[in-house]
């Protein structure tokens, strides 16, 4: 996987918190509000606009790996939760639509694993800024964790709980790979762009972002609760994938051990989750 032409990252500074990052293990979802500067929004939006613009030649342009690819608000995230050296993306695609377009299926994107770990970061980035009205991507927080196959999810319409990718321009969204997302309706005569790439992990996973002595893993609160798994009756079954999930991110993934039942990763604060299991 590694390939020397790529820019080196072992200099980026991470930028999550314990607390972030476990967050980040409950919803594969984390967006960073208009990040990337207006100046370079501008230019990345007239590059995609010209005649046979080709977004893959981004991933070798040292400006667009400067300003946006190793922005360290960017970088740090992806430094947070892939590792020191992680890998630049080697390829990059843009979902970019004119005018109306009619909504796409609710989607997992090809080799989904829904795996408990994280060796890769799906990205977008919006050099524009996304309305309701010019489809903006859905995604389900929490969903990469629930496995499913491609043809059950097509099947789902509007879900409770989805989040519109509406947001600033200069946006970017770090996603885990498997998290369910869809386009919605394009209503709009705008022109959309949506930059998407991917960055690897290249070591073992360690717990060296900015984590703090004093975090408490046997107290944690690992439970996530999506609208749409029924108003939250399924919020117990969250808990051990997000608890596996940071517990893979720490480094600590031979330590996780459920004994079953509600014990651990189980909070015994909330036996409401237990009453309400029926
Ligand atoms: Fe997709």
């Amino acid at each position: 996987m590694a390939n020397e032409a790529l820019r080196a990252t072992d200099d980026i500074k991470p930028t999550l918190t314990d607390e972030e990052v476990l967050e980040f293990c409950k919803t594969g979802l984390l967006t960073l509000e208009g990040v990337i500067p207006d100046s370079t929004n501008r230019w990345v939006f007239q590059y995609l606009d010209e005649e046979g613009a080709d977004p893959h030649q981004l991933v070798r342009d040292e400006r667009f790996i400067d300003e946006v690819l190793l922005h360290p608000a960017v970088a740090g995230v992806v430094r947070s939760l892939l590792g020191a050296n992680f890998q630049l993306p080697e390829w990059m695609a843009n979902h970019r639509l004119v005018g109306p377009e009619a909504a796409r299926y609710w989607h997992i994107d090809a080799g989904s694993d829904f795996e408990r770990a994280c060796n890769l970061l799906q990205v977008f980035y919006i050099p524009q800024s996304n309305s309701l009205e010019m489809g903006p991507t859905l995604f389900l927080p929490g969903s990469h964790l629930v496995p499913i196959t491609r043809e059950d999810i097509e099947r789902f319409g509007h879900l409770a709980g989805q989040v519109p990718t509406t947001a600033p321009a200069g946006s970017v969204f770090v996603t885990a790979y498997s998290i369910w997302h869809r386009q919605p309706d394009k209503v709009d005569q705008s022109t959309r762009n949506l930059l998407k790439w991917v960055y690897w992990r290249t070591t073992p996973p360690a717990r060296d972002w900015n984590a703090r002595p004093d975090f408490d893993f046997a107290g944690a609160d690992y439970s996530y609760t999506s609208n749409y798994f029924t108003g939250g009756h399924r919020k117990w079954q969250s808990v051990p994938r997000v608890a596996e999930m940071f517990y893979w991110l720490c480094g600590k993934a031979d330590d996780f051990h459920m004994v079953g039942g509600s014990g651990w990763p189980y909070s015994s604060s909330d036996p409401g989750m237990w009453s309400r299991s029926r």
